[in-house]
């Protein structure tokens, strides 16, 4: 099978499984991350077939919505891509790829071995900030049922994994326990510089929300 065909049956495949998704991993997000992701590529220089597919499969069984378990979706991947012939060193650099992709606490280093990798976590952590972050924070927030804000609860950095799981938290929290540290987490050059506008303007909801709450404007 060519590449072009392998990348357009991945992409109805993909779409098919998350399509009906609503907690701001469905298909739209995996569209950006792509979008993104192969822009990023052209910039370093790297191989648009490898990103691509990554891209594509990065959370088609995110470790959020399986309990815990990271291994799912690198297996299904793995599965997917066999089942079409890719390439063995392929398929291993892309399950690599998305093993190493989800972001799990601030004190939690995720390093990524391949320049596909580094490319997608940047796509990925991109499509968490700015408007589309902002957004997809509040539809996560109502999924878990957590609060939009509460002034009583402190924003906590956590040193694990497991404490990034399984503590409580608020919509407005989560910018501060994740989002508003990603722009110091970016890889390549490109992804840093869409980071800082897109950080910008979280920062600039953030203070409007805080006047609002005080009756200040
Ligand atoms: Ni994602």
């Amino acid at each position: 099978m060519d590449r072009e065909d392998v990348l357009a049956r991945t992409r109805q495949h993909v779409q098919e499984v998350l399509g009906e998704e609503s907690t701001g991993h469905d298909w739209w997000h995996i569209e950006r991350v792509c979008t993104t992701a192969l822009a990023i590529a052209r910039g370093e220089g790297a191989d648009p077939f490898g990103v691509g597919l990554a891209a594509l499969l990065h959370d088609i069984a995110d470790w959020k919505f399986h309990d815990g378990d990271a291994s799912v979706g690198p297996q299904r991947a793995r599965a997917w891509l066999e089942g079409l012939g890719v390439e063995g060193g392929i398929v291993d650099e892309v399950c690599e790829t998305i093993a190493c992709v989800s972001f799990k606490g601030a004190g939690v280093e995720t390093p990524v071995p391949t320049l596909a990798g580094r490319i997608v976590q940047d796509a990925d952590r991109l499509d968490a900030l700015g408007a589309i972050g902002i957004a997809r924070t509040f539809a996560y927030g109502g999924h878990k049922g957590q609060p939009l804000h509460d002034p009583r609860m402190e924003p906590q950095q956590h040193a694990t994994f497991a404490e990034y799981q399984q503590k409580r938290t608020t919509s407005i929290n989560h910018f501060h326990e994740k989002l508003l540290l990603l722009k110091d987490r970016m890889n390549t050059e490109t992804g840093r510089a869409l980071a800082a506008g897109r950080h910008a303007f979280m920062e600039a909801f953030l203070e409007q929300f805080a006047d609002e709450c005080a009756g200040r404007k």
